[in-house]
């Protein structure tokens, strides 16, 4: 279970996030949702060690994780899929999993075949290098990664940005799997109709805070989601 609780954050003067509140229990698949420049990105950030909050506690299960940095945060359980994919352009995709499998705590052969199982295309390109992947497997690579720490919570910040239709319901598909074999998931996404067709619960941001939060069924109805992505 992740428990953010009275979260801010701020750049200089500028107060990103402003004391939300949330939370995703085991099993659960949870969204964030809002219009640009909301403070999505900022506040996984903070939950994931690479900003540091000015006030709040983040959660993971009893452990206090907020004032962690990123690589013991994934060692707590939390692994994080950033904005941009960020994987190691020179490595091969191969090596970009096996990189992460060996830096977190999990020994466990089978995880990579799970990954080639669920993108059977990073499995077709294993030997080729990162930095030579399409936009999409560059994606499915970083959520790969992501996996191969056995993370009980999963973070995703618009894993669909800039990518071809087909190719954000490759990726949505392989979520959605993950969420069935029972991945406690947090997602950041920009397009709701897609967001709110697969998740359990959301959370909808507007200039720092959160304004409203419910079902799908209740946030599709919402006039505030309408208004997050017409503001
Ligand atoms: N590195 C930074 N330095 C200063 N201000 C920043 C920085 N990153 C974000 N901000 C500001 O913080 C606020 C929240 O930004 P954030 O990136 O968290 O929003 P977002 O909801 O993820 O937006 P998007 O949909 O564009 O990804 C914005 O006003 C933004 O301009
Ligand atoms: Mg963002």
């Amino acid at each position: 279970m992740l428990n953010v609780s009275k979260l801010s954050a701020s750049y200089g003067a500028i107060q990103a996030v402003r004391a939300i509140d949330l939370s995703v229990k085991v099993g659960q698949f949870a969204v964030l949702l809002g219009a640009n420049g909301a403070g999505k990105s900022t506040t996984l950030r903070s939950i994931a060690g690479l900003h540091r909050p000015v006030a709040g506690s983040v959660r993971l299960g009893e452990r206090e994780i907020s004032s962690l940095p990123l690589h013991k945060v994934v060692g707590a359980g939390l692994a994080f899929v950033p904005e941009g994919r960020m994987v190691v352009a020179p490595l091969t995709v191969e090596e970009n999993l096996e990189l992460s499998r060996f830096s977190g705590r999990n020994r466990d052969n089978g995880l990579i075949d799970h990954v080639y199982e669920l993108f059977p295309r990073l499995k077709e390109r294993r030997g080729q290098r990162a930095g030579l992947l399409s936009g999409g497997e560059q994606q499915m690579l970083a959520i790969g990664r992501a996996l191969m720490a056995k993370p009980q919570m999963l973070v995703l910040d618009e894993p669909s940005m800039g990518l071809a239709p087909s190719i954000v319901d490759l990726v949505f598909q392989a979520i959605v799997r993950l969420h069935k074999e029972g991945q406690s998931i947090l997602l950041v996404e920009q397009n709701a109709a897609i967001a709110l067709s697969v998740c359990d619960y959301g959370y909808v941001m507007r200039r720092g805070q959160i304004v409203v939060e419910g079902t799908p069924e209740k946030l599709k109805e919402s006039p505030e989601v309408l208004e997050a992505y017409m503001s």
